[in-house]
């Protein structure tokens, strides 16, 4: 079987991820921009992973574009975001980036990445900045904080990491069934 591992990653956390999981799998490893369609179709397994942003799953569009032309691969997406691992999250990111259908092609895995600023470009930097923005306005209006909101601060100040090499255990697994 080949295997084949490519991503894209604004600040490291999805490329850690990439790589632990091609290193485990003895897979081929490029960056979205490198992986062409025809690239992609030669591999048996595909694997592809992208952060979260708003909700949406970064690059994830030109896999849904090519689905038709996987239909007979194994076709794995993870996504890292800052937010914790629950179901609720994983439902919601799931849900939003793909329908049904497209679920019963794509086996998703959500792999808890981090967060910080520093690697950021200008466009990411203003979102953050309008969203600190917004939190603040709550916090001076003394409306309580939600869990996600007050991580989402203190992330703004000191970077987080929640990465961890474990995660990938049952993506792992999947691929190699
Ligand atoms: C503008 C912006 C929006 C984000 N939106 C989300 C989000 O909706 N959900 C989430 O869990 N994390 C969100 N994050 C955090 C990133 O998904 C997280 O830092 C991820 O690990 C980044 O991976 P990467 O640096 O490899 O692209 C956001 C970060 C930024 C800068």
């Amino acid at each position: 079987m080949r295997t084949l591992v490519f991503y894209t990653s604004k600040t490291g956390f999805v490329k850690k991820y990439a790589e632990w999981i091609a290193e485990e799998l003895h897979a081929d490893l490029l960056i979205l921009g490198k992986a062409d369609c025809r690239t992609i179709q030669s591999y048996d397994v595909i694997i592809y992973g992208g952060g979260l942003y708003a909700g949406g799953i970064n690059g994830i569009g030109r896999i849904k574009k090519n689905l038709l032309k996987l239909k007979d691969k194994k076709v794995i997406v993870f996504a890292s975001g800052a937010s914790p691992e629950t179901d609720k999250v994983i439902d919601e990111v799931r849900n939003r980036n793909f329908t049904p259908v497209q679920q019963k092609q794509i086996r998703f895995f959500y792999l808890r990445g981090g967060f910080n600023m520093t690697g950021l470009g200008f466009f990411d930097r203003f979102l953050m900045k309008l969203l600190k923005m917004k939190i603040m306005s709550k916090k001076n209006k003394a409306i309580p904080l939600d869990g996600d909101e007050t991580g989402m601060l203190n992330a703004m100040e000191n970077p987080v990491d929640f990465t961890k090499k474990e995660n990938i255990k049952d993506l792992i697994n999947y691929a190699r069934e």
